[in-house]
């Protein structure tokens, strides 16, 4: 059993939501990539959709498909998203940010009536942390920031966290979408998701970070067969 054929029925049970007329929010990542190929098939079958995707990557995939795209200042309501996870706990809560798309994907995601996770089972976690948090930071001042960042980790519970700048394949920073920073939080474990969520969201400097609370409302873990959905 493969890990894309499970990334795949996820993807494909998650079409069960998607209905005619809908404006949809495309996640980003190797997961929502099969989302936007299946919901591709059915847009070029007569399903009517508009599209806004969280990352320049989902854009370019999208358009190669012919799946319609609306700019998002000209979207009033949101009715579906549906996107990956680095790790989902058991009451629902995220890690994302892995593909560096967090912050457009969390404004997406917060502003839908309805986010939808589509995952593989190794995402599936006791409590989040293994996977590095990631933090999207204004360049500007990040070294400040990033100790910012590592006395909230601290305060929130966090033993011995270690904060890493991400860079790219060049070897330089990594610049986000949006122009930002990453900073990866190696945390091993987060006891409190919830503290940590709101410690970061007041640090200056901080443009978003991963933790994803009480946003998704429905989980779908595809496997062997099918899916396991999870509702929230
Ligand atoms: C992108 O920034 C991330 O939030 C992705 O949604 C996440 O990394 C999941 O990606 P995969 O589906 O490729 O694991």
């Amino acid at each position: 059993m493969s890990v894309e054929h499970e990334k795949e029925n996820a993807a494909l049970a998650a079409m069960e939501y998607v209905e005619d007329g809908m404006t949809i929010g495309l996640g980003t990542g190797s997961t929502a990539k099969y989302f936007v190929e299946a919901l591709a098939e059915e847009v070029a079958d007569g399903l009517v959709v508009r599209c806004v995707p969280t990352s320049e990557q989902t854009r370019e995939l999208a358009e190669s498909l012919g799946v319609p795209l609306v700019p998002v200042d000209q979207v009033q309501q949101i009715h579906l998203t549906v996107d990956g996870a680095d790790e989902v706990d058991e009451t629902g809560n995220l890690i994302k940010g892995g593909g560096a798309a967090l912050l457009r994907e969390k404004i997406i995601a917060d502003a839908s009536d309805h986010m939808v996770v589509i995952a593989d089972p190794s995402k599936q976690v006791d409590r989040l942390g293994a996977f590095p948090l990631p933090v999207e930071v204004n360049p500007f001042g990040f070294t400040i920031t990033a100790k910012k960042v590592y006395d909230a980790l601290c305060a929130s519970g966090v033993e011995k966290p270690v904060v890493k700048l991400r860079e790219g394949e060049d070897g330089k920073p990594l610049v986000t979408d949006g122009g930002h920073y990453i900073l990866d939080c190696h945390c091993k474990r987060i006891p409190d998701s919830e503290a940590l969520s709101a410690r970061l969201s007041s640090v200056p400097g901080i443009v978003e970070h991963g933790l994803f609370i009480g946003i998704a409302r429905t989980i779908v873990i595809g496997n062997e067969n099918g899916a396991t959905v999870f509702e929230y």
